[in-house]
Formats: structure tokens, sequence, C-alpha cells
């Protein structure tokens, strides 16, 4: 009878755990430095030749190991960390299965030198899993372990490797979330030759993320200090107008363990609303305290995803954690109050017979749902004081604390985002019916982009068909305002939609609403009368997030009176 279950042979089975643990150079530096951390180092220098695919060398300062530990440690779970199942609970170092250094021999060329301080240090070699020499070193006490030739037994492996440039980013990477994590102890990165990262031991983690992420990239972020019950979260992400489409930086801790989750930092841009512009990437680092109970680290092997017991409670308090963050901010600028004074015995009436700007009446069907928000704004909130526009593109009037400038183009982007939101959810804005239809010829992409965006163009207020060719055949269009270039608009959104413009937002109906908001809106340049510009603020304040437009730009500008009374000599 042949035997159809035998136990693996050790080298197969680290071989095996090498897939798990060591997946490309990056992992390889992840599990060493994270070693050398555990051994208490208080400098931890990396070293990568052609991304790590010749050469990995990780040496510190730590406790170093004896001779005998150090032939242990280079067997299949010796671990120094762990002594029973019980100790998995809320563990506290980083390795923990005793398998990182044996899955890495397995698949390399390997050579240990360490010294524990007592006696000789020693110097191992292993090839391929293969402990071939162990013999005495000189070295200070620490530890150096050099890779040679990763996967260079398991060719299969070896061919998944990306470039030098891509293993090295990865690997750099890998080193700048560990540095973040440990701001005691000082890292060294030199890639071939040239040093790619140098943090000297003994900074605060506010100091270490400056010299981690660049001070210029340090110098747009704000704090972030949230808490709700047992679940905290600080740190801090970047402010809405810095925010960009590329070279965004993002690093979450769990517990002080570095991890990393989409849907978490998907939920911190939520806390940005429609504050940054649809394709920016906002920067984010963000330390997340929760009991040890409600999260598990150990999911993955290389411990780089957890598990949140109440995962939705957690996105939901992070994405509440950035918007207050952000609320903050907007207290803190110089923006102030910028709500109208009060007017003694004010009372204007929000009466839209001239179909103008942003009268409820013209803009949503008699039942369509209203602003969010709207329906606590009185007449008498303000905007009797007389308001003033200036170089046809700002509304300036005299709020409690100061002159305030309004942008009016930002401004009513950021209320027909709103309500377009609304009316895309809904049933949609009535459409004016054009007496002469307007035939527009289209690329191919903008032919797809149109087709594809059908049912949102229709909700917004634009009626057209494909016309045969290329030719577009408009029939009705909305009315945000008295102004409004229809044509323009259509081909403008259109051309936005099929160049992907705003192709960053995620949301797909956000996404649509920003660039309708962005071509619909009134254009700077375009005169207001005061009812006009008074409905334009009154729509303005009963948005959630006046401060900014989509594009996360200023809507509103504060002059303090102070500042008017220093330059004038008064204070
Ligand atoms: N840089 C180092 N300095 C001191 N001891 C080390 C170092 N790297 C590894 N060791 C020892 O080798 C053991 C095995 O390491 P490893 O295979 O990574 O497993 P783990 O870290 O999960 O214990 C560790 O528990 C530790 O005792
Ligand atoms: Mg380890």
């Amino acid at each position: 009878m042949s035997r159809r279950i035998a136990i693996l042979p050790d080298a197969v089975a680290d071989q095996i755990a090498a897939g798990e643990v060591v997946e490309r150079p990056a992992s390889v530096v992840k599990e060493l430095v994270e070693n050398s951390l555990d051994a208490g180092a208080r400098h931890v220098r990396v070293e990568l030749e052609n991304g790590g695919k010749v050469l990995i060398e990780v040496s510190d300062d730590g406790s170093g190991m004896g001779r005998e530990d150090a032939v242990l440690a280079l067997d299949r779970h010796a671990t120094s960390k762990v002594r029973s199942a019980a100790d998995l609970v809320g563990v506290a170092t980083f390795g923990f299965r005793g398998e990182a250094l044996p899955a890495i021999a397995s698949v390399s060329r390997l050579a240990l030198i360490t010294h524990d301080g007592e006696g000789e240090g020693s110097e191992l070699t292993v090839v391929g899993g293969r402990l071939e020499r162990v013999a005495p070193a000189a070295r200070q006490r620490g530890t150096s372990v050099t890779i040679r030739g990763l996967f260079f037994n398991t060719p299969a492996r070896r061919k998944f490797l990306r470039s030098a440039a891509s293993e090295t980013r990865a690997a750099h990477e890998a080193v700048s979330t560990l540095a973040l994590a440990h701001s005691e102890s000082g890292f060294e990165l030199h890639v071939d030759g040239t040093c790619r990262l140098a943090v000297p031991a003994g900074q605060d983690p506010t100091e270490r993320l400056a010299s981690v992420w660049g001070r210029d990239l340090a110098g747009t972020l704000v704090p972030v200090e949230y808490a709700a019950g047992a679940f905290r979260v600080d740190g801090y992400v970047q402010r809405p107008g810095d925010a960009q489409p590329t070279g965004r930086r993002t690093q979450l801790f769990v517990n002080g363990r570095p991890f990393k989750d989409p849907f978490l930092v998907r939920a911190a841009e939520a806390g940005y609303r429609a504050a940054i512009h649809p394709g920016d990437r906002p920067s984010i680092y963000l330390r997340i305290q929760v009991p040890a109970e409600d999260v598990d680290v150990n999911v993955h092997p290389a411990k780089l995803e957890v598990r949140f017991r109440d995962r939705i409670g957690v996105e939901r308090s992070v994405e509440e954690a950035v918007r207050s963050a952000l609320g903050a901010l907007v207290a803190a600028a110089p923006v102030g109050d910028w709500r109208p004074l009060p007017v003694v015995g004010g009372g204007g009436q929000l009466s839209g017979s001239f179909g103008s700007l942003l009268d409820s009446d013209q803009l949503f069907a008699p039942d369509a749902p209203r602003l969010p928000g709207s329906e606590g704004v009185q007449p008498q909130a303000g905007f009797d004081v007389p308001l003033v526009q200036v170089f046809d593109s700002y509304i300036v009037y005299e709020g409690p604390d100061g002159v305030i400038i309004v942008d009016q183009h930002s401004a009513h982007e950021r209320v027909l985002y709103e309500a377009v939101m609304v009316q895309l959810r809904g049933v949609g804005a009535p459409a004016q019916r054009l007496l002469l239809p307007l035939t527009l010829d289209l690329t191919d992409e903008e032919l797809d982009a149109f087709e594809s965006h059908g049912e949102e163009l229709r909700r917004v207020g634009f009626e057209a068909d494909a016309f045969g060719g290329r030719a577009v055949v408009v029939h009705a269009v909305p009315t945000p305002h008295p102004r409004f270039d229809a044509a323009a608009c259509f081909r403008e959104m259109i051309a936005d939609l099929a160049r992907g413009r705003f192709g960053g937002w995620a949301n797909r109906l956000e996404r649509f609403a920003a660039t309708y908001a962005c071509r619909a809106a009134v254009k700077a340049g375009q005169r207001l009368d005061q009812r006009e510009m008074r409905e334009l603020l009154l729509r303005l304040f009963a948005t959630d997030l006046p401060p900014h437009d989509v594009h996360g730009r200023s809507t509103i500008v504060q002059l303090p009176r102070e500042e008017l009374e220093r330059r004038f000599g008064r204070r």
C-alpha cells in the first residue's frame, strides 16, 4: 500500500512558507528590518543592489545572537518571541512565526554575521536552505544579514520580479513605513551606492513624518484628532487645496502597527467630500487606536492587512475624523464668520420672479427635492446689506468680523454640485425645450462618453440623441442661470468626460456632478444684479461645506477688520 500523506521535508516546507512571506525584495527588507527592531536596534542600515535582485543587506546594532541561537534562528519555527498560542493575542513584537529567516534562507544565498557582545562573533552561510558554514567573525554587537541571488533556486519566482526601479520603489516604501512607525530608531537606505533615506534616531513621530515625507509635503498637512468611545484616530491629512493628482503618500497604523487598507484610504478621502478636485489624491497619515480585541492583525502572513470587528464603524469614524479635521482648518483659516451682518427689520424675499440664477422654482421641478439644508435658510438671514460685485467676478459685503469676498464662479459651482447630486439621485431636473435644436459634431471618444452618460445627462436636463455619423442633436437643456451657454457647457462636459478629466473622482455620480457644476456655473466676468447675487449667497450658505469648491479652491475669503485697521494705522 503506497502512502498518500507524507510529512513535507523541511526544505520544501520552507520554500512554501517563502511563497507567503517572501514575495519580493521589499518583503525581505521588511522581515529583516523588523527583526532588527525586535532586537532593539537603535540604528538600521539597508542596502540594495539592482532592486535587491543582486544584493539585500540589513545591518543593525541590536542585541545580536550567540552562535547557538544564530544556528537555531535559521531553523524553521525557531523564534525567541512566542512560547505558546496564547502569546499570539495582542502580539507586541513584529516577527512571531519564526519562519522568516529560514524562508528567506531557503530561496537565496544568505550570510548572517552576528555578535551578542560576549565572546567572539559568528558568521553563518546558508545556500538554498542548507547551512554550509559556521565560523568565527569579527563584528561589533549587532547583526548583518546579506542576501544574494534571491530566488536563484526558484526560477519561476525570480521571473515574477519586476524591474529594478519597481523593486527599489517597493523596498523604499517598506523602509519608509517602518521608519514612520519607529521614530525612536534611525534608518538609512542606500540604493546602488546612493543614499536615498537617512533619518536619525530619537525623533518624535511628527519630526519623523517631515523627514520621511519631506518638508514640502509636510507643510501642506493639517492635524487630525478624533475620539469616539474607545475608538481614536490622530495624524495628519493634506489641505484640500494642496492635494495633487500625483505623488500622494498614505500611511495607516492600527495600534502602532502599519497596515494597508485601500477602503480606509477611501473612507478618509470621503471626509473631504467635494472639497478636492476629483482627480486629486490627498496625502493621508492616520494612527488608529482600537481595543486589541476589536482588531485581528494576524490575517496576512506578511502582516500588511488587518481585520476589524466593526469595519463599517471604523470606516465611518475615519471619514468623520477627516471631515472634522478639515472643518477645524476652515475655522482656523482667515475666513472667520462669513455670515452677513444682521439687518434690523430686514426681510427680503426670495422670490424668483425674474427667471434668474438660482431660483428654486426654476432649478427644481415643483415637487423635486430641495437642496439639502435649504429649508432652514430664511430670507431674513441677511444679504440686505448692499452687495457689490467687483471685476464682474467677486461679490463683496460686510460681515461681523471684516469684509467678505466671495468668488462667484466657485460659489455657484459649489451650489450646483449639491443641487445636481440631488437631481442625479432623484427624478432629475426640468429641462427647457429648445425652439431650434442644437446640432454638435463629436469625436469617437466623445460619442462614447455621450452614450455612456446618457442617463446622467438626461437627469440634469439635457435631452439629446445621436443623429447618425458623429452628430448629436440637443433638444432640451437645463437653465442654471440666465447667461448659461448650453451648447458650450454641453461640449465642454462631454470633452471632460471623454478625457477623464475628473477621472480620479471615485464615485461616478459625484464625478459627473463635479463636471457639470464646473461647466454650468456662472463664470468670472459675468455681471450679476443685486438679486442674483443675493440668491447665489443664500444658496451658498445653505450648502454643506461652503468654503471650498469642487476643485478645493477657496470660495470665500475674509479681509479681517483688524487687518484694515492695521493698514490704516488705527491699531
Ligand atoms: N537582527 C536580529 N538580531 C537579533 N536576533 C535576531 C535578528 N534576526 C533574527 N533574530 C532571531 O532569530 C529568530 C528568528 O527570526 P525570524 O525567522 O524572523 O522569526 P521571528 O522574527 O518570527 O521570531 C528571532 O526570533 C530572533 O531571536
Ligand atoms: Mg522575524
